[in-house]
């Protein structure tokens, strides 16, 4: 008894932080996704009805016909009576059907509708990590990163959604609706957020051991940060300082890094894994497990498969020497 009185304070605050965070379909951040909060408020509501009149109905008949035990009087006009009430029930559920598939069908052709000068991103979906890239016409405008998306306010992204393995799904639950990403197919889905935040989301569909931690976060800001923060990310990866990041840039090349990442303005290309030129400018690594901390990236080479079983990430044993200085220099990324 005691323990569900405890409880219960922890169950409201655990609903009122579900529903005030940037993880939240009831906290919608833009015009599409105020929408489907809409929507699923009208639907809940309306359901409420239903369930509350069938009950209510079924305790009263119950009622009533304990009250009617005995000879049967005036048959005919209840039996009048009951064809009203079933007539009366049966264009009830013909007018809240079509009034929800209509509230349905306006708020999907809202979604649908694709404006003409959308930011496009392409976001690929891996085993269990997010690849952005984002599309412009001159291929030297094209900031790839991972995991960590930043969009100006008010304007709208056109996310193409595809999948290098096989199908995940794009969720921001503040912002959109889940969306698949699925081997060999592309799909659209368009995001617009009226205010800015960093916002969580989520693989929403079931792609493997590590599909709970396959996270990623959308950093909503200005135009401005965001047009900073954009040519930051064209830069070419910051050159090493000193001689430890040196020796680290040294021990990226020769050991199994190189194999899989990309770091812009070296020898590394690979597009295997996560691109790695900013990698210290990103707030987590390994799809949002980790926070991205020297500590942290130091067992993450070591042994992946103890912070994500199942990840594609191969351990890489190093000597402490040069792991510290591997450290070194993935931190001075930013
Ligand atoms: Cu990717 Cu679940």
């Amino acid at each position: 008894m005691r323990r569900a009185r405890d409880i219960g304070p922890l169950l409201v605050l655990t609903a009122l932080a579900a529903c005030t965070s940037n993880h939240a379909a009831l906290n919608p951040a833009g015009p599409r996704a105020q929408g489907i909060a809409s929507l699923l408020l009208l639907f809940c509501a309306v359901s409420s009805v239903v369930y509350l009149t069938v009950i209510g109905a079924l305790v009263w008949s119950l009622l009533r016909r304990r009250r009617q035990v005995g000879p049967p009087d005036g048959e005919r006009r209840r039996e009048q009576q009951s064809w009203r009430l079933i007539g009366t029930g049966i264009a009830l559920t013909v007018v809240t059907l079509i009034t929800l598939a209509l509230a349905d069908f306006v708020v999907q052709r809202r979604l649908s509708a694709h404006p003409a000068d959308a930011m496009r991103i392409v976001l690929t979906g891996h085993q269990y990590w997010w690849e952005v890239e984002y599309d412009e016409e001159d291929p030297s405008q094209r900031v790839r990163t991972a995991n960590e998306i930043h969009i100006p306010v008010g304007r709208p992204v056109e996310f193409v959604l595809t999948s290098r393995d096989v199908i995940h799904s794009f969720w921001l639950p503040s912002l959109m609706g889940k969306k698949d990403l699925i081997p060999g197919h592309t799909n659209t889905e368009v995001v617009i957020a009226s205010r800015p935040g960093i916002f969580t989301g989520q693989c929403a569909e079931f792609c493997g051991l590590q599909h709970a931690q396959m996270r990623l976060t959308l950093t909503v800001e200005t135009p401005q940060d965001f047009e900073r923060w954009r040519q930051h990310q064209l830069s070419e990866g910051s050159p090493p300082a000193s001689e430890s990041e040196r020796h680290g840039q040294t021990v990226f090349m020769s050991a199994s890094c190189i194999l899989c990442h990309t770091i812009a303005g070296t020898p590394a290309g690979a597009t295997v894994g996560p691109d790695l030129t900013h990698l210290a400018s990103r707030g987590t690594i390994a799809a949002g497990t980790l926070a991205n901390t020297p500590a942290n990236l130091a067992s993450w080479i070591l042994e992946p498969q103890r912070v994500k079983p199942g990840a594609m990430m191969p351990a890489t044993s190093l000597p402490p020497q040069d792991l510290a200085a591997l450290t070194m220099y993935l931190g001075s990324l930013r």
